[in-house]
């Protein structure tokens, strides 16, 4: 038995973890390069793939899942599976498939007509939220105080289009963690030519356009609850807003403590991945005014520093596991396991 293992050296990403955690255990592994033509081939002789693509890099928006159904369809195992990523940084595949499985989320809409969107608009009570179908941290997600600020936003979806992440809000943000002293004057300056230089990914994934989505507005949630479900172990973060600000993604101000975890949460976490057979799934809640935990997102993958501090874990039973753990040695674990019984099948 070997996996393999796409390597990136860059910062949050979890390949790194997964190598170290192969070579301290003894597992058969291999680095291998989906970004080269030969990747099938440089497959043959192994049993699975880890990679942790991400958001905002052109060859992995352009190829992962596409690589991820491939090798599945032919009974390699995978991490992520084709389950977990697939709506990975879609936000409108997720409002279709969350609906499906009676998943308790926030009521959203899309639009693929101009005309329909500007009647609906007119129709329904402010203020809404308004969302592109990717991005991270807050980036693409505003909100609406009335049926101006809508239908400037639809004639924009139907005309020009948006670029992939709200450039000047970033740079605005970077402005304002940078006088709280969270933020270099280097990122600044960074987040200002951003603003007038377009990323490689921009020129592959083009222009946000043709539809329009959005949400129910859920006032007065301070805070996200971020649940993260491996295989059979659930983890979470409590993210408070920014200031004078209704969103929490990204803020970077985070609580740890179990006390601060609406236990709903998770016990829901743990409904929707039984149904959707995910091997690692995130889920954004937020509360409705009724106090209920409803999903805003979800996603595989997590910046995995910014769990590091979590204290314990949850499993199936809802028993709460104490201590400190590695997300990225569960992920090899699982994998591992995976392609045991799928071999344990054919012998
Ligand atoms: N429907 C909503 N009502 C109220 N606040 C919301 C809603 N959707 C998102 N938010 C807030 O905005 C933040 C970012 O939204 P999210 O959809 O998670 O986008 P991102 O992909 O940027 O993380 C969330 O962390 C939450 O605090
Ligand atoms: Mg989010």
């Amino acid at each position: 038995m070997k996996i393999a293992i796409h390597h990136t050296d860059r910062p949050g990403f979890f390949s790194k973890r997964w190598i170290k955690y192969c070579e301290k255990n003894d597992v058969a592994f291999k680095i291998v390069n989906c970004y080269k033509s030969d990747i099938i081939c440089q497959l043959k002789d192994c049993d699975g793939l880890m990679w942790h693509f991400a958001q905002g890099l052109p060859v992995d928006y352009m190829l992962a899942t596409k690589l991820i159904a491939t090798l599945e369809t032919t009974g390699k195992k995978t991490f992520p599976n084709y389950n977990a990523s697939w709506h990975f940084d879609d936000k409108v595949a997720q409002k279709y498939l969350l609906e499906s499985i009676q998943a308790p989320s926030i009521k959203s809409w899309v639009s693929y007509s101009k005309k329909e969107a500007i009647k609906w608009v007119s129709s329904i009570h402010f203020p809404i939220v308004f969302k592109l179908k990717g991005g991270a941290g807050s980036a693409n997600v505003k909100l609406v105080k009335d049926k101006n600020d809508a239908n400037k936003l639809i004639r924009k979806a139907f005309g020009k289009g948006f670029r992939q992440f709200d450039r000047l809000n970033l740079f605005v943000y970077s402005l304002k963690r940078f006088s709280i002293g969270k933020a270099k004057i280097k990122d600044v300056i960074k987040e200002f030519f951003k603003i007038f230089v377009r990323s490689n990914y921009e020129k592959v994934a083009g222009k946000e356009r043709g539809y329009v989505y959005f949400q129910e507005f859920l006032p007065n949630n301070t805070f996200d609850i971020r649940i993260v479900v491996i295989g059979n172990r659930a983890f979470g973060i409590k993210r408070m807003v920014r200031k004078n600000d209704f969103r929490a993604s990204g803020s970077g101000s985070i609580l740890y403590d179990k006390n601060e975890i609406d236990e709903r949460c998770v016990k829901i976490a743990f409904e929707v991945v039984d149904k959707l057979k995910t091997n690692c799934l995130t889920f954004d809640f937020l509360f409705n005014t009724e106090n209920q935990p409803m999903i805003a997102e979800i996603s595989y993958g997590f910046v995995q520093e910014g769990y590091d501090d979590c204290t314990g874990y949850w499993d199936k039973s809802m028993n709460w596991i104490e201590g400190r753990f590695c997300a990225q040695d569960w992920m090899v674990e699982d994998l591992i396991t995976e392609i045991q019984n799928e071999n344990k099948l054919h012998d």
